[in-house]
Order: structure tokens, then C-alpha cells, then sequence
């Protein structure tokens, strides 16, 4: 067992953190963030914090907690090879005939079907689902309560927001954002924001 940094002191950090400690595979789980008001004191109680160029040279497993897809892809890019950590919380779903790349954070309910695919550092978030043969690219979030059909594929960067739905087989492009509770019943190939039932393009 060795230590897990978790990079990314805000709210979702403090998700993130939670599921390290209850997932115990690692003896000691601290955090920091680039914010030096954020690096002292307790992201939660017994996850220290500390400040980032020490903390980033200590750590043996990093794992890069920030919600925004483009802050989250230029902090994995910037770590030393080998270092990133997958962190799944015990009580979600994961098939043992999945993938997870890593990077990926694994939150309680969510649930990964066979042959479903998870990119680097992805989010999948409270009780989302990505099911069997679904593939989400690099970096991109799927949101608490979110869920993708069989087959669908998500490119990279995106976010598929809180409770909507992505019909099976569908493909949405690099870069777009699905608004809260829509349901995407097309290819959504052009990256923009989307939302509404059915989901239709806001710009
Ligand atoms: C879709 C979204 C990205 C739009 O954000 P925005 O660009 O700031 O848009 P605005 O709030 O200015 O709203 C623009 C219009 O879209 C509507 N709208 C916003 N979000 C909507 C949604 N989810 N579904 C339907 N309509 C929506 C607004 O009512 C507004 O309509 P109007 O022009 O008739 O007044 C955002 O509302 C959203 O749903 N984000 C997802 C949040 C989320 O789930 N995050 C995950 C956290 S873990």
C-alpha cells in the first residue's frame, strides 16, 4: 500500500476523497491544489492538506480531482509517467469485462457494464450508468444520475450532465455539453451545448 495524493481541494475533491478512504487501498490519502489558500488544514477529516510542488514531489500515486475537463487534461499532462491513480468507490458496479484507463474516478451507484469503456481520467459520477459496449473518451464527465445506452460514444472533454440520458448506439462529438435531465435521441456530432427533451442545440 502506498500513499494517494489527491490533486483538487474543492467539492469534488472531497467526493473523491471520501471513496479513497472507503475503497482503504492505500495507507495514507493527503490532498493539495493549486490554490495555496486551499493547501493547509483538512480537505476532510484525516485527508491532510499540503502545498502542491511538495506534495506533487512525494506522491507515488496522483490523482487529479478537478471537475473542469480542460484544468483536469493539463494536470494529468503535466505529472510524471505512471503516477496517475484510478480511484472506484467499493459500492459502485464495475464488470470485470470493462475497461478503465487511469485517471478514472468511480463514484457510489454508478455502474460500468461489460465491455463498456472508460477513457483517461474520466468522472463518473453518483449513480451514472455507462452501459454495456459504451465508450467515454478522455476527460469527459458523466454526471450523478446520468446514464448512456448500450453502445454510445462520447468523445472527449465532454460532459453529459446531471440526470440525462443518451439514447443506445448514439455518438456525441468531442468538446459538447448535454444540459441537466435532456434526452439526446440523435447523433449529437458538432461540439456545443445541448438541452431539453428531446435535446436540441442552446449554442
Ligand atoms: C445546459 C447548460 C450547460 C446551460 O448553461 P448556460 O449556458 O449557462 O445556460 P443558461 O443558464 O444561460 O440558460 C440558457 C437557456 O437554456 C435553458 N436551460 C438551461 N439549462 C437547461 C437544461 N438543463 N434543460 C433545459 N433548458 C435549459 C434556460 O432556461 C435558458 O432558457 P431561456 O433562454 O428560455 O431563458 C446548464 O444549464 C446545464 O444543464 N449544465 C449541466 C450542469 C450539470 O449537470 N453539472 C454536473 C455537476 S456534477
Amino acid at each position: 500500500m502506498s500513499s494517494l495524493l489527491i490533486f483538487g481541494a474543492g467539492g469534488h475533491g472531497r467526493v473523491v476523497a471520501d471513496a479513497a478512504l472507503r475503497a482503504a487501498k492505500w495507507s495514507l490519502v493527503f490532498a493539495s491544489d493549486r490554490d495555496p489558500v486551499r493547501c493547509s488544514g483538512e480537505l476532510l477529516a484525516g485527508v491532510a492538506l499540503r502545498p502542491a510542488d511538495a506534495a506533487l514531489a512525494a506522491a507515488a500515486a496522483v490523482h487529479v480531482a478537478i471537475g473542469s475537463a480542460a484544468s483536469r487534461e493539463r494536470e494529468v499532462a503535466a505529472l510524471p509517467p505512471g503516477v496517475l491513480a484510478t480511484v472506484v468507490h467499493p459500492q459502485s458496479s464495475v464488470s470485470a469485462h470493462a475497461s478503465v484507463s487511469p485517471g478514472c474516478f468511480v463514484a457510489a451507484q454508478a455502474v460500468v457494464a461489460p465491455l463498456a469503456i472508460l477513457g483517461r481520467s474520466v468522472i463518473l459520477n453518483h449513480g451514472a450508468v455507462v452501459d454495456h459496449d459504451a465508450s467515454v473518451g478522455d476527460f469527459s464527465h458523466v454526471a450523478p444520475l446520468a446514464a448512456l445506452g448500450g453502445g454510445v460514444k462520447v468523445g472527449r472533454r465532454v460532459l453529459i450532465g446531471s440526470g440525462a440520458r443518451v439514447l443506445p448506439g448514439l455518438r456525441i462529438a468531442d468538446d459538447v455539453v448535454v444540459g441537466a435531465g435532456a434526452v439526446v435521441c440523435t447523433h449529437l456530432d458538432e461540439a456545443g451545448v445541448y438541452a431539453g427533451v428531446p435535446a436540441r442545440r442552446l449554442r
